[in-house]
């Protein structure tokens, strides 16, 4: 007999007829007469009641039918007479497909804490708290690529291997096949990268943006949607070695336009997630965290707060509040500043523009001033920094003299240089976390649960 999803039975007004479900066994409970077995197969937070009349399957049958088998059941779909569910299942055939042996069976109790099923990452999607957030992460990344899609924009596929250093903060992985223990040298002694797999030294990118300006250059808009690495040795609950970002890189923008898009898209994919994650929020929503709906539906519904940097540091240092980082003008802002901003003062969204060149990456777009760049970042409740971008320097000169003073190298970046010479423009971009993204929307506080599969310093075993 053909499947069909819990979710589809859970909602259907067909009832009285013959149904297969297959799923894993939440719970099963029940007396001498009948066997009551929660089912989920993850196509939704909400499990299907099975009924069992005992006397048909036997009591022996049924006592491998535990907390984490996996079994299909044929039976007659009709309406509950339980609470809190619409339709359950009348047994008429089960089949085991698999036991897991309650002795050992790591799930086998509820309510594990969230560290503990870090530790058991390969078996921890099985939960209701992973399952909704892994839905939740699907229907993101879908509404992403839904919003840029109807804005016309092209989905741009940037490399992971890369030669050149995107934000220029030095803190990658090297990608090699030569023999780490014996590498070859050069007459000066310095290890011999002409001969290694690319014929140059290589990591995994730290962002597609430098790649992705080539393809908004000749496309008008583009996005790209990837993983990205970072190996900077931050133990932080926002910090992971291996995130995903979308990066929409935009010809024709200025920082204006960049904003105006930044607030638009956050605002459509959470609206989109209210929408088709109703269930699954809920479900975080009373379990971690009982104002997430609100806060999502705040920031839906408000303006996001723009001022630059030095505003921004203006209102921290008249705050009077004791930081742990000190704030003055020139500081790297710190999340708890960046929080102070949103959570504090504003209680609302905001995004910071103009920050101190020295902060801010070579590309940046720089100001009349001297002093400052058209960076902006979109700084948001209980995450700080969501999204990081600016408008970029179109001047072939002023660009160098960059790049110059901050002593890089043209030779893994002259292709980047190039784009200023041959039809230069204003243009603009920015790179959305995904993560953090994840993190916003599911009301979680920890980076790590929010990816299956979380990369981390000291950290990859599963
Ligand atoms: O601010 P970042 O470093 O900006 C860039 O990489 C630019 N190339 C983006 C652009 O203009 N196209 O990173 C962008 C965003 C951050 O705002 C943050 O949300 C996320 O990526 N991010 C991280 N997320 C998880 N773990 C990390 N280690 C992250 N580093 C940055
Ligand atoms: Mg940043």
């Amino acid at each position: 007999m053909q499947r069909t999803k819990i979710t589809e039975l859970l909602n259907t007004t067909e009832l009285n007829r013959k149904v297969c479900a297959k799923g894993w066994v939440r719970t099963r409970r029940g007396n001498k007469h009948v066997a009551f077995i929660a089912l989920n197969d993850g196509s939704t937070i909400h499990n299907i009641q099975i009924v069992v009349d005992i006397a048909k399957f036997g009591e022996e049958f049924l006592k491998p039918i535990t907390t984490g088998a996996a079994i299909c059941v044929n039976g007659l779909l009709v309406e509950s007479q339980g609470q809190g569910q619409t339709t359950e299942i009348q047994a008429e055939e089960i089949e085991i497909y698999g036991t897991a042996d309650p002795a050992t069976y790591p799930l086998q109790k509820k309510g594990h804490s969230l560290e503990f099923l870090r530790e058991i990452a390969y078996l921890r999607p099985r939960t209701n708290t992973f399952g909704a957030i892994l839905r939740i992460r699907h229907h993101l990344a879908y509404a992403i690529h839904t919003y840029f899609d109807k804005q016309g924009f092209f989905y741009f596929h940037t490399p992971l291997i890369t030669a050149s250093d995107a934000e220029g903060a030095g803190s990658m992985f090297q990608v090699t096949t030569l023999d780490m223990a014996n590498p070859p040298k050069t007459e000066e002694g310095k290890i011999d990268y002409s001969q290694d797999f690319f014929g140059r030294s290589t990591n995994l990118t730290v962002s597609g943006q430098l790649e992705g300006e080539l393809g908004a250059m000749a496309l008008g808009g583009i996005y790209t949607f990837g993983p990205t690495f970072r190996a900077e040795n931050s133990n932080t609950p926002r910090h992971l070695a291996e995130f995903w970002m979308i990066e929409p890189e935009v010809a024709f923008f200025d920082i204006n336009d960049n904003m105006n898009l930044a607030e638009d898209f956050l605002k459509f994919v959470i609206s989109y997630a209210l929408e088709k994650c109703k269930d699954d929020i809920e479900f975080l929503n009373n379990m971690y965290d009982n104002e997430l709906t609100e806060r999502l539906n705040f920031v839906l519904n408000n303006q996001f707060v723009r001022l630059t940097y030095t505003e921004g540091v203006d209102i921290l240092e008249k705050s009077g509040k004791k930081f742990e980082f000190p704030v003055y003008w020139g500081a790297d802002l710190q999340s708890e500043h960046e929080r102070y901003l949103v959570e504090e003062h504003f209680k609302c969204p905001v995004i910071l523009t103009d920050y101190p060149k020295e902060i801010k990456s070579f590309y940046m777009k720089q100001n009349e001033d001297g002093k400052t760049v058209r960076g902006m970042d979109v700084l948001f409740p209980k995450i700080g920094e969501i999204i990081g971008g600016s408008e970029r320097e179109a001047d072939y000169q002023k660009l160098l003299n960059r790049v110059n003073e901050l002593q890089m190298s043209l030779d893994s970046l002259w292709w980047y240089m190039d784009t200023r010479k041959f039809g230069t423009a204003p243009h603009a971009g920015f790179g959305l976390g995904f993560e953090r993204l994840v993190l916003f929307i599911t009301g979680m506080t920890n980076i790590r649960d929010v990816i299956p599969f979380p990369r981390t310093p000291k950290n990859a075993e599963f």
